[in-house]
C-alpha cells in the first residue's frame, strides 16, 4: 500500500474520451417524451434549445466519445484533479477504513461543473450560438458556465434561485467578473417568473422555476441556446472524466473501492464519479456498494416517485422518467442550494431502479457536522452539497470502527465551500435546523404529475 497523501496524474493522462454508460446498461433508460404527443422527442424538438452535437450525445449509444482538442486545452487549466487519501480524517475518526476523495474544487469555478460547462460552451460556439441562458442554484453551475462562455466568447445570462441570490452575493459577483448577466429567479423578465410572482410575491424560487425562465428566453431566439448543469445524459457523460481519472489514481496505489458515495442534486457529480466504476462492477472486475446521498429536505430518490415529470416548474420541458417530488415542489431554503432540485437524472434514477445503486437521505445538521470534522482534519472546507457525501462516508468509517473492517471508501469532494460562509456561520452559531419534508407536502406535489398521453 502506498504512503502517498495526494495521488496525482500528469497532464498527459487527462482522459481523451468521455464514457457513455448507456450501451453497458442491462436495459435502456426510458426515453424522454414529448408532452403533447407522448412520443419520444426527436432532434427537431430539442434543436431550439441545444446545439446538434449535444443532442447527438444525449441519445448516443457509443461507449466512448472523443473530447475535442479545444476542450482538452481548457481542461488542462486544472485537470487531472487530485485524488487524496484522507489520512488525517481517518486518524480523527480512529477508523481502520481507508478514505479517498476526488477533489474537484481545484477548477476555476471551484467545483466539478466546468467539466460540462466547457464542452457545452465549445459546441455552442462551434455552431454559431451567441448567447447561452441557464439557471443556477448555489451559483456553482452559473459561475462554471460564465467561466466557460468567457473562454469561447459567448454571452451568458443566468437566472439564480432567489434564496441563493440573497445568501451568496459573491457567487453573483464571480459570474459578473467572467462577464455574465445575473437575475434573481423568479424574475419579472419572463412570463414563467411573472406567473410565479403573481401567486407568491415572496417566492424564494427553485431550480425548476429558474429553468423555466432560462428556457423561455432561449426558445425565443435562434442564436440563443440553453444549457443545463446536471440531469441530462450528456452532462453526466462529460463528468465521467472524474471517475476515469479516479480509476487510474486508485490503480496507482493498488486499491479498489468497497464503497463509493456521492451527493445527488441532479446527479451529475455522482454519475461522473460512479459510472466508470459501475462499468467495472457490471463487468465483474470489482464490486463496490455505490450510494447516492441526498438531503432529507429534498429527498427525490428516497421519497419521490419514479414517474414521467417535467424538468422545470411550469411544464415547458419534455417529460423525463425520473425520481421526482413533483415539478412544482418548492424545497425549503436549506443551504445546499445545488441539491434543491425536484427530480433526478434519468440515468441515475434508472440505475437506482435497477438496484445497481442505493440511496440515503441525511439532514443538514449531520452534514455540516461532517463538513466541520472534515475541514478540521483535512483543511479543505467543503461546499454544503458534498458534505452529504462526507456525512455518509463518515457513517461508513464509524461502522468500520465498530466492526474492525478496513474498507476502502471513495467519495467525490465536488466543490469547495469558500462562498458558503453564511451557511457555516449559521451552523456554527447554532441557527441551522434540520428539515424533514412532510409526507403530506410530498403527496400534494405528486398529485400534479403530468398525465402521459400515449
Ligand atoms: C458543489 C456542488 N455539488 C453538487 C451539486 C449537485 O449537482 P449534481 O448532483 O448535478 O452534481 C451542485 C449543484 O449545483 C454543486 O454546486
Amino acid at each position: 500500500m502506498s504512503d502517498l497523501t495526494k495521488i496525482t496524474l500528469p497532464e498527459s493522462e487527462i482522459p481523451t474520451a468521455w464514457y457513455n454508460i448507456q450501451p453497458d446498461l442491462p436495459s435502456p433508460a426510458p426515453p424522454v417524451l414529448h408532452p403533447g404527443t407522448g412520443q419520444p422527442v426527436g432532434p427537431d424538438d430539442l434543436a431550439p434549445l441545444f446545439p446538434t452535437a449535444l443532442i447527438r450525445q444525449e441519445v448516443s449509444q457509443d461507449r466512448w466519445i472523443d473530447i475535442p482538442g479545444e476542450v482538452l486545452d481548457v481542461y488542462r487549466l486544472w485537470r487531472p484533479s487530485p485524488l487524496y487519501r484522507a489520512r488525517r480524517l481517518e486518524k480523527a475518526l480512529d477508523t481502520p477504513a481507508r478514505i479517498y476523495y476526488k477533489y474537484e474544487g481545484v477548477s476555476p469555478a471551484g467545483s466539478h461543473k466546468p467539466n460540462t460547462a466547457v464542452p457545452q460552451a465549445y459546441y455552442n460556439a462551434a455552431e454559431g450560438t451567441t448567447k447561452i441562458t441557464t439557471e443556477t442554484g448555489a451559483g456553482q453551475w452559473g459561475s462554471a458556465l460564465a467561466f466557460a462562455c468567457a473562454q469561447f466568447g459567448i454571452d451568458c445570462e443566468v437566472w439564480m434561485v432567489r434564496v441563493s441570490y440573497d445568501q451568496k452575493p459573491y457567487r453573483r459577483t464571480m459570474m459578473q467578473t467572467w462577464g455574465a448577466t445575473v437575475h434573481p429567479s423568479p424574475s419579472d423578465l419572463t412570463s414563467a417568473g411573472r406567473s410565479i410572482l403573481a401567486d407568491d410575491p415572496t417566492s424564494t424560487g427553485s431550480l425548476g422555476i429558474a429553468i423555466s425562465e432560462a428556457v423561455e428566453i432561449a426558445a425565443g431566439s435562434p442564436t440563443t441556446k440553453y444549457a443545463l448543469g446536471s440531469v441530462l445524459n450528456h452532462v453526466l457523460m462529460h463528468q465521467t472524466v472524474i471517475g476515469e481519472e479516479a480509476l487510474r489514481q486508485l490503480a496507482l496505489v493498488d486499491e479498489t473501492p468497497d464503497v463509493l458515495v456521492g451527493c445527488t442534486g441532479g446527479g451529475s457529480n455522482f454519475g461522473g464519479l460512479s459510472f466508470p466504476f459501475l462499468r467495472e462492477k457490471l463487468a465483474g472486475r470489482m464490486n463496490p456498494t455505490i450510494r447516492c446521498v441526498e438531503p432529507q429536505a429534498c429527498p427525490s430518490l428516497t421519497r419521490g416517485t419514479y414517474a414521467y415529470d417535467f424538468g422545470d416548474a411550469v411544464g415547458m420541458t419534455p417529460l423525463v422518467k425520473m425520481h421526482t417530488l413533483g415539478h412544482d415542489f418548492v424545497p425549503p431554503g436549506i443551504h445546499s442550494g445545488g441539491l434543491r432540485y425536484h427530480g433526478m437524472a434519468p440515468l441515475v434514477s434508472h440505475v437506482h431502479e435497477l438496484g445497481l445503486v442505493e440511496a440515503e437521505a441525511i439532514g443538514q445538521l449531520e452534514c455540516f457536522a461532517a463538513a466541520v470534522t472534515f475541514a478540521r482534519a483535512e483543511g479543505i472546507i467543503p461546499a454544503p452539497e458534498p458534505s452529504h457525501a462526507l456525512a455518509s462516508a463518515i457513517r461508513e468509517a464509524n461502522r468500520c470502527k465498530e466492526t474492525g473492517e478496513a474498507r476502502v471508501i471513495l467519495t467525490a469532494l465536488c466543490g469547495h465551500g469558500h462562498f458558503d460562509m453564511g451557511a457555516y456561520e449559521a451552523y456554527l452559531s447554532g441557527r441551522l435546523e434540520d428539515y424533514d419534508y412532510p409526507s403530506e407536502k410530498v403527496q400534494a406535489a405528486l398529485a400534479h404529475l403530468p398525465t402521459v398521453v400515449t
